[in-house]
């Protein structure tokens, strides 16, 4: 494990590499215990830079057998080797030279999935951030690009397969039952994007010609008997290929295009050059076996690693405080994407309510930091939905500012200045500010200030004037190490909605930057004035969720439930109905706090079920109309001296009334909703049996009856159906005899296969309230549970502590305690997950005293550890601070 030494990464400190390697020879001869590495490494000294300057190289554990400078043996004191550093003392005083350096690995041993190591019997790496100084001693840094060649010996038998970037150029036989292939990639790339797998893995094959006619052979390799469960993964692969020719003019650029499902996987996937690596999670599916979120995460996944291979491999980033430049932009690029390919609304609506979910209590939390961060300790803990999602919210604003043709001349242009390059977030703005002429300075803050802006609005109609008064201001709350912020770029989309639910018109405005309908708030605080309005409008303010901010707008229960029914604006009648249904939880809370029965608006309720009801929406769009405010969004709102006991009874008793009111409609479409025909994860049907599944949920509720969800249960054709009805069994009924005998069926239905009985885990470590963290503690001891799987872990424990509120905050601090002490456990082997794991205590200030000093309690304990990884560590001690 690579202990915390304390050290701080600056982005002020880059600079760039005295040497580079424009060429890399890697040998690997493999074995699980003991592999040989064999690295040709062309280096040259950059230009200017003296002759006896040491050469550095990066390792992470490794032990050197062999180094050779341009073909001679290293004499004693010409280099010096340690686990993490090779460094030659004397470099030889030519500008080009060669270093030959043998390394030995035990990739059977490697349990932290970084580097080159072993999943279920076949070879595999993980580069991303610094996994290839695992591998070798290299200028481990992305702005370092090589053209790899790349030769894989192993034993046929073992590994029929052997799979690495770039195109086949050859293989064959060699002695005693081995084999070899080499592959050559010819687009330079930083050592990140490498990846080699070898194995035994069954095939799925297909076609892609693209636009120029470049005919691309396409596979997708997974364990053997599991190939139709890539046919999905294939379709979306497809479906991405042409979708980024037509939207961004980019074409795949090489003959090949492997993908690879692992099972044993830290993240979701990775986009090595031409051969990306994929958690099966990510890849495998069919209708009995996955959900409808399952089929929409696959397709997103797919294409997002495959959008990579523009935005982030062709142009990659110049270091890692970069990292938003490819991920912030790659997530836009993959929304768009599932936007086409689904419903725009109904993906808007999602992907905010994923920002809000896990975004927005980053940014308002310990972990706080800029798209672009500054300064970090350890990379892998950047990974966050700050980069992801805010990155590209930050990458649609500047849409939504230049407008689309613009947007599209600018990524041209930065496709055309950069290919081949490690870039900047400013050489990134610069592409549009040069298309557009316009001046993006204020608005980059987006990139370098954190913390969510909160704007407030108040409006005024004069009628005898004919005039509408918007009142905005902003302000960012201070974040930790940013105590005062700048002003902000804020682009907000409205509308003017009049009595028939239509924008009105005005004849001019006046006061502020208007442009279309969008306003330009830079100032702290604007006034708007709109003229010649002829009644009072009701204001319908950040549509389509247009910048990604907390918006605080005094407007009567009336006006929005008058938005709710009629804004024109999918995403804002949506967001009318959230914002009304988020205050009446946090009312019925505090009345539940103060021992008094929650109240709810019959208007409210009506206007939920009308919405249910309403055959003019799509059913997706309705199913998530009716998904009340998740337990953490309403303690979000809250903001502080959390009681998650009395939100989760809030929301169970708001789901009542709702489902008390609204029963007979509910009974009625649910039984209209019924599945029909066979299976298709198309978007429409998803839709449908979303919405078919929310109103079990409602019914379930109101009836107090587990008897419908076990009919579901029972009778269902496919997994969403199936695990909906569990979950409302399970979550509902949790000690019923109805639950014990649907969780006893799907367990003994899935026993073999690990990617269902995830889901099994998952809704048992959801169970509200005190008794799971005891139920987590014993499925720990499950014959399919272990703790060196990512997947297994994230299902059991990571879902306990982050999608269990009640039960993860237990009010005598078990959950904690529990957390905390699996977290150590998992970073014996595995950090990068164990401190994932660990981020989970980030809003522990917000609680109520005496749960905030058992959570403090609990990371006060891991920080005491005289031996933390610097993963955990970073966590924790932020957490703390
Ligand atoms: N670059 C991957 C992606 O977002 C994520 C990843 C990061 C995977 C680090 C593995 C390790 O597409
Ligand atoms: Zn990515």
């Amino acid at each position: 494990m690579r202990t915390d030494t304390g050290q701080v990464f600056r982005l002020e400190d880059y600079r760039p590499s005295d040497y580079l390697i424009p060429e890399l020879d890697l040998t690997f001869r493999l074995d699980p215990e003991r592999t040989i590495v064999t690295a040709r490494l062309s280096i040259a000294r950059r230009e200017g830079v003296a002759a006896d300057l040491p050469l550095v190289l990066d390792g992470d554990g490794l032990t050197l057998g062999q180094l050779l400078i341009d073909g001679r043996p290293a004499e004693d004191g010409a280099y010096e080797a340690t686990p993490d550093r090779l460094t030659i003392v004397k470099p030889p005083k030519a500008q080009h030279f060669e270093l030959t350096i043998v390394t030995r690995l035990a990739p059977a041993n490697n349990k932290a999935l970084m580097g080159l190591y072993v999943s279920n019997g076949v070879f595999c790496t993980q580069c991303e951030a610094e996994g290839f100084r695992r591998i070798t001693y290299f200028l481990d840094r992305p702005d370092v690009l090589a053209v790899y060649r790349v030769r894989i010996e192993a034993r046929k038998k073992e590994a029929p397969l052997l799979l690495s970037n770039g195109n086949p150029v050859e293989h064959g036989d060699l002695d005693d039952g081995w084999h070899y292939a080499v592959w050559h990639d010819p687009f330079p790339k930083p050592s990140y994007l490498f990846a080699l797998v070898a194995g035994d893995l069954g095939v799925v094959r297909d076609r892609f010609v693209t636009a120029s006619g470049r005919d691309v052979a396409l596979a997708i390799y997974v364990e053997h008997g599991k190939e139709a469960l890539a046919a999905y993964a294939m379709d979306a692969l497809k479906r991405s290929m042409r979708w980024d020719e037509e939207r961004f003019g980019r074409e795949y650029d090489l003959d090949v295009f492997n993908i690879v499902a692992v099972s044993d996987f830290n993240m979701g996937a990775m986009e090595n050059k031409g051969l990306n690596v994929f958690n099966d999670k990510y890849v495998l599916a069919d209708p009995e076996t996955a959900t409808d979120v399952d089929f929409a995460n696959i397709e997103a996944i797919i294409a997002h690693e495959y959008f990579h291979n523009w935005t982030g491999n062709r142009i990659t980033c110049r270091d890692w405080f970069q990292l938003c430049l490819k991920e912030g932009l790659t997530v836009y690029r993959d929304h768009e994407f599932s936007a086409d390919q689904r419903s725009r609304a109904v993906k808007r609506i999602a992907e905010v309510r994923t920002l809000r979910a896990h975004q927005f209590p980053e940014d308002q939390g310990p972990l706080a930091h800029p798209v672009r961060p500054r300064r970090y300790r350890e990379i892998n803990n950047f990974y966050t939905a700050t980069v992801y999602e805010k990155g590209s919210e930050v990458v649609r604003m500047i849409r939504t500012i230049l407008g689309a043709e613009a947007f599209r001349a600018g990524m041209d242009l930065y496709f055309e200045r950069h290919d081949g390059q490690a870039v900047t977030i400013e050489d990134f703005l610069a592409c549009f500010e040069a298309v557009s002429g316009r001046d993006l300075s204020q608005f980059s803050l987006w990139y370098h200030q954190a913390g969510t802006p909160n704007v407030t609005a108040t409006t005024r109609y004069d009628p005898s004037a004919r005039e509408y008064t918007v009142e905005l201001e902003q302000s960012v709350p201070p974040t930790p190490s940013e105590a005062r912020k700048r002003l902000m770029h804020i682009p907000l989309a409205f509308g003017l909605v009049g009595p028939d639910g239509q924008d009105m018109a005005y004849e001019s405005v006046e006061g502020a930057a208007v442009e279309d309908s969008v306003i330009h708030l830079r100032k702290r605080r604007q006034v708007i004035r709109f003229k010649g309005v002829e009644v009072r409008p009701i204001l319908s303010l950040n549509r389509g969720f247009s910048a990604p901010i907390t918006l605080s707008q005094e407007t009567s229960a009336s006006d929005r439930l008058f938005l709710a029914r009629h804004d024109s604006d999918l995403f804002s009648r949506w967001q009318a109905l959230d914002t009304l249904l988020t205050k009446a939880l946090i009312d019925a809370s505090a009345r539940i706090r103060g021992s008094k029965e929650p109240e709810f608006e019959a208007a409210l309720l009506d206007c939920a079920a009308e919405i249910a009801a309403d055959e003019r929406l799509e059913p997706a769009y309705r199913a998530l109309a009716l998904t009340l405010p998740a337990e953490a969004d309403i303690a979000r709102e809250i903001g502080s001296n959390i009681d998650p006991d009395a939100i989760g009874a809030a929301r169970a008793s708001l789901r009542k009334a709702i489902a008390i009111r609204a029963h007979e409609n509910f009974a009625a479409l649910h039984r209209n909703l019924e599945d029909k025909g066979p299976f298709s994860p198309d978007a429409e049907s998803a839709g449908r049996r979303a919405l078919r599944n929310v109103l079990l949920d409602y019914l379930a509720a109101g009836s107090g009856e587990p008897a419908l969800a076990l009919h579901q249960f029972e009778n269902s054709t496919n997994m969403t159906e199936r695990m909906a009805a569990l979950t409302v069994l399970a979550h509902q009924f949790p000690t019923s005899e109805a639950t014990q005998k649907a969780l006893a069926a799907f367990e003994e239905r899935y026993r073999d296969n690990a990617l269902v009985l995830d889901k099994w885990f998952i809704v048992q470590a959801t169970i509200p309230g005190p008794d799971t963290v005891d139920l987590v503690r014993r499925l720990m001891e499950h014959e399919a549970f272990s703790l060196m799987n990512p997947n297994r872990v994230r299902s059991l424990i990571g879902s306990f502590a982050s999608a269990n509120q009640t039960g993860f905050n237990r009010v005598d601090g078990e959950g904690y305690r529990f957390l905390a002490e699996t977290v150590l456990r998992v970073e014996a082997h595995n950090p990068q997950v164990a401190a994932r794991l660990a981020v989970a205590f980030r809003s522990w200030r917000s609680l109520e005293k005496g749960r905030q000093e058992h959570a403090r309690a609990a990371l006060a304990h891991m920080a005491q550890q005289p031996e933390l990884s610097r993963d955990l560590r970073d966590i924790v001690e932020r957490t703390l601070a």
